[in-house]
Parts: structure tokens; sequence; C-alpha cells
């Protein structure tokens, strides 16, 4: 088995100037020895339709579904919608959780949110550990990522400048490859 330790990232935004696009971002800059990290775009997935399943599985949704199954781990950058996670997140892991031996199953997965208020997608990273467990992924608890008043620790060019929010992720980077390979030099 490879030591290597290989993430897809998931963004639950597809703004251009998405915050949490710019976690993830900033997750590439901080990935430990071993770990390494492809953004998955969910911009082509369409609308769930039970037709559209039965017609054959759209080919954006097979990718997807590869994706996860071929990563050891799965990290998703998510923001809040009206205190759960936006409809594009929440439909790209319906389409994936369809078909036999749905990728997310056992499938660990790190959780990290921005929100431009102060609680930083804490509700929503809640609704969205209630999809995983339906999925029976397996979530990290620990550390937990919250980034509250985005603005300010991203700037307008998309880069999260705040130190301390590049050496949170740093820190949850590391527990999520060491909870998937412990073999991995951190
Ligand atoms: C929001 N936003 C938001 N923020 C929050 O903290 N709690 C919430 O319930 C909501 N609800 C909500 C609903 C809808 C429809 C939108 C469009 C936005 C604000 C949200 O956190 C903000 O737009 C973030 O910047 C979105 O994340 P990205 O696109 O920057 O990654």
């Amino acid at each position: 088995m490879s030591d290597s330790v290989h993430v897809l990232g998931i963004c639950g935004s597809l703004r251009r100037g998405s915050y949490n696009a710019a976690l993830l971002r900033a997750a590439g800059e901080l990935l430990p020895q071993g770990m390494t990290l492809t953004v998955h775009d969910l911009r082509s997935i369409p609308l769930y339709d039970g037709d559209l399943e039965a017609a054959g599985m759209p080919a954006s949704v097979t990718a997807l579904q590869s994706a996860i199954r071929e990563a050891d781990g799965v990290l998703i950058a998510t923001p809040e919608y009206n205190y759960s996670i936006p409809g594009v997140l929440k439909n790209s892991l319906d389409w994936a959780s369809r078909g036999k031996n749905q990728p997310l199953g056992g499938k660990p997965v790190a959780l990290m949110g921005a929100s431009a208020g102060g609680f930083g997608t804490v509700r929503s990273q809640l609704a969205l550990r209630q999809v995983l467990q339906a999925l029976d992924a397996r979530d990290l608890q620990r550390p937990e990522l919250h980034v509250g008043n985005a603005g300010k620790v991203v700037s307008p060019e998309g880069v999260l400048t705040d130190e301390a929010t590049r050496e949170k992720i740093r820190a949850m980077l590391v527990a999520f490859a060491l909870w998937i390979r412990p073999s991995v030099t951190a």
C-alpha cells in the first residue's frame, strides 16, 4: 500500500470569489508531506432527477463517484445557506449516493467552512454530518474548522491571508492524514 494520502476536495460554492474555494486553495498549499489534494468541480452535475438516472447515470456523476472512490479521503468546504448546506452540495452528494457500492460508504471525510457572518458554518457543518451519517461516511470529529467573518481573512484576490486560520487548516490536515494513514510522516 502506498504511504501517500490522496484527498479529493469538494467545494459547496460555485461562486468565483468563494471564501470556501479560498479555504481549499489554502489547504492545497498547506498539505503535510505525503498528502495530495485535487479539487473536483461540481458545476457539471445536473439537478437530481430519477428519470435522468433511469436513462443512465450522467457522465459527470460517474466522474464524481470515481473521483471519490479513488481518493483516500474527501475534504469538503461548505458555506451555510439558511442554516444548512447549499443545494449544490446536497444535490451532488445525493447523486454520488446512487447506484451500487456508493463511494462514500466508509470513506474518511473532513469538513471545513467559511461564512461572511460570525458563526462560521457551525450549523451547516452539523447538517452535513447528518447527511454523511446517511451515507455511512467516516467524518473526522476534531479538530473542527469554522471560519467566520471570512471577508476579514480572505483577500479580495481570494487568498486566505490570516496566519492563524492557515495554521488551523494545517493542523486539521495533519490530523486527517494521520487518521487515514498513521504511517504518514506529518
Ligand atoms: C447565505 N449566507 C448565510 N451565512 C450564514 O452564516 N448563515 C446562513 O444561514 C446563511 N444563509 C445564506 C443563504 C443564502 C441563499 C446565501 C446565498 C447566503 C451567507 C454566506 O455565508 C455567504 O454568502 C458566503 O460567502 C457563501 O460562501 P462562499 O460562496 O463565499 O464560499
